[in-house]
């Protein structure tokens, strides 16, 4: 089985920050959880490297538009890499395989007669790189980032999107398209409204890709970034990978940019004959000071500043699992902490480093293979059960609420087992029982926090990596003999 899970990508013209490495970091479990599930997963993320913001920026730094882009586009490679994003491909809308499809898509849109030839007469946000219509003409802010807009009025080529609104409304009727469901209303009523044909071309910006008409203009920088998706699986270029992988399966977005996603993008989908998305699940802000955390808002939050203190993994942990996925949530360095030492220090560390310490006091460092303790081994398959259904829902916070729900579970059982006791004659057994459980946690966790979870699979003393191993692990008792590692703290307390 297939799954093709994307992210939006990314406009360079800023450092990442926790926003775009949060919609990253959700792709990147869920793809981890998949392939451990059996799946053959195509994970694509990238860079959006067109448009007049773009260019813009470039301009006022002294080097070429692509020196600029070769050079920022490299600072989100890297990041991925810190952050362990386990991406098939990387894809950056100024590749030449790229553009050609994307005046391919072009060309077949014009022979279809999905587009057209007219006058766009309106307004522009260069920040947002999109047309809208401010309320006061006589003060045009942009009405997604209040910023003022500049008036247009160009010869373009139109896509016909209105024709294609009662079938799309059909299809978000009919399917599970729009995530969260509370947004699927939204999406309606915004068709229902009625939809316009959206200008797909621009006179007078050089940064973007030709358009293949006679005239000199450039193509629209949303219809260039969209079709990434379609380029990055080989559309019209390598049929047997876009064969394989079409359509995508979920596909990660911010709410900010739903109507592209929503509307805009299945509609293309539609005027080119292709399957539309299963997905498209947009999740909320990360908000500091109540305001959305953008570069705008001088409000950044830096993912690296807060590797740098707790490592990768609190962070990919803390994202996931302090707010529920598709919500708003408010980052503060105390609710960081909060988190991290309630959950990952007290809760996680602990168990695993005083169960260690009894397999090397009480067990001469060997673990036995005997039957977990049986209401702690139904335990451990019950949170899987509900675990892998919130996984599929993409309900990540739920899903490490019930690793949680194990984690607890095992603690409550060895604190009122007490091994440690004197005289206590089964040790092996509610030590081994209690290894088994915390096997069962670390393989869950290992699409969330992959490094800790190996540390912790290596001190376990078992083979391999748990992320490679397959959830059917789970159900299988531990092997003979096996010989725990020494011992290290993973999450050091924090003052
Ligand atoms: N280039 C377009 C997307 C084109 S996709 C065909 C774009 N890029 S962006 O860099 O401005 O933002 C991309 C995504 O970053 C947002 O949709 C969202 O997923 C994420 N976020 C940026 N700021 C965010 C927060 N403050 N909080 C959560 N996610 C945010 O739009």
């Amino acid at each position: 089985m297939k799954i093709y899970i994307t992210t939006p990508i990314y406009y360079i013209n800023a450092e990442p920050h926790i926003g775009h490495t949060y919609t990253t970091i959700a792709a990147d479990v869920l793809a981890r959880f998949y392939r451990m599930a059996g799946y053959d997963v195509f994970f694509l993320t990238g860079t959006d490297e067109h448009g007049q913001k773009i260019y813009e920026v470039a301009k006022t730094q002294n080097i070429t538009t692509k020196e600029f882009v070769d050079r920022n586009s490299e600072i989100y490679k890297k990041l991925w890499d810190v952050l362990n994003i386990s991406y098939t491909r990387f894809i950056r809308t100024t590749e030449p395989e790229h553009e050609e499809t994307v005046r391919k898509v072009f060309t077949k849109l014009l022979e279809k007669g999905a587009l057209y030839k007219g006058n766009y007469e309106g307004y522009y946000c260069i920040p947002c790189e999109s047309y809208a219509i401010p309320e006061d003409e006589n003060n045009p802010l942009c009405p997604d980032c209040n910023r003022t807009m500049s008036k247009i009025s160009e010869p373009s080529y139109f896509f016909r999107m209105s024709k294609y609104a009662k079938q799309l409304e059909r299809y978000i009727e009919e399917n599970d398209f729009v995530k969260p469901d509370f947004r699927k209303n939204e999406v309606l009523n915004f068709i229902r409204a009625g939809l316009y044909d959206v200008s797909i071309t621009r006179k007078n910006v050089e940064w973007g890709i030709s358009s293949p008409t006679p005239e000199n203009y450039t193509i629209y920088v949303w219809f260039d970034a969209l079709i990434n998706y379609l380029s990055g699986v080989g559309y019209i270029q390598n049929d047997i990978l876009f064969s394989k992988y079409w359509p995508p399966d979920v596909q990660f977005i911010g709410k900010d940019i739903m109507r592209f996603h929503h509307i805009i993008w299945p509609c293309l989908l539609l005027a080119l004959d292709l399957p539309l998305p299963k997905v498209i699940f947009a999740h909320g802000w990360w908000t500091s000071g109540k305001d959305k955390i953008s570069k705008s808002k001088g409000n950044i939050v830096s993912p690296q500043k807060i590797i740098e203190e707790y490592g990768l993994d609190p962070l990919r942990y803390f994202l996931l699992r302090e707010v529920p996925f598709g919500l708003d949530g408010e980052y503060s360095e105390e609710g960081f902490k909060k988190r991290y030492n309630s959950d990952l220090v007290n809760d996680l560390g602990n168990l695993v480093n005083r169960t260690l310490n009894l397999v090397e006091t009480k067990m001469s460092g060997i673990i036995g293979n005997e039957t977990p303790e049986i209401t702690l081994a139904n335990f451990a398959i019950s949170v899987f059960e509900e675990y892998e259904k919130k996984m599929k829902a993409i309900a990540f916070s739920e899903a490490l609420e019930e690793i949680w729900k194990l984690i607890s579970f095992l603690n409550r059982f060895l604190d009122e087992k007490a091994p440690w006791r004197e005289g206590c004659k089964n040790v092996a057994e509610i030590v081994n029982s209690t290894i088994y459980g915390i096997r069962a946690a670390t393989i869950m966790l290992a699409p969330f926090i992959p490094n800790s979870s190996s540390k912790i699979w290596k001190m376990l003393g078992f083979d391999g990596d748990p992320g490679s191993k397959g959830f059917n692990l789970l159900n299988q008792n531990i092997p003979e003999g096996t010989k725990v590692n020494k011992r290290e703290i993973i999450f050091p307390r924090k003052k």
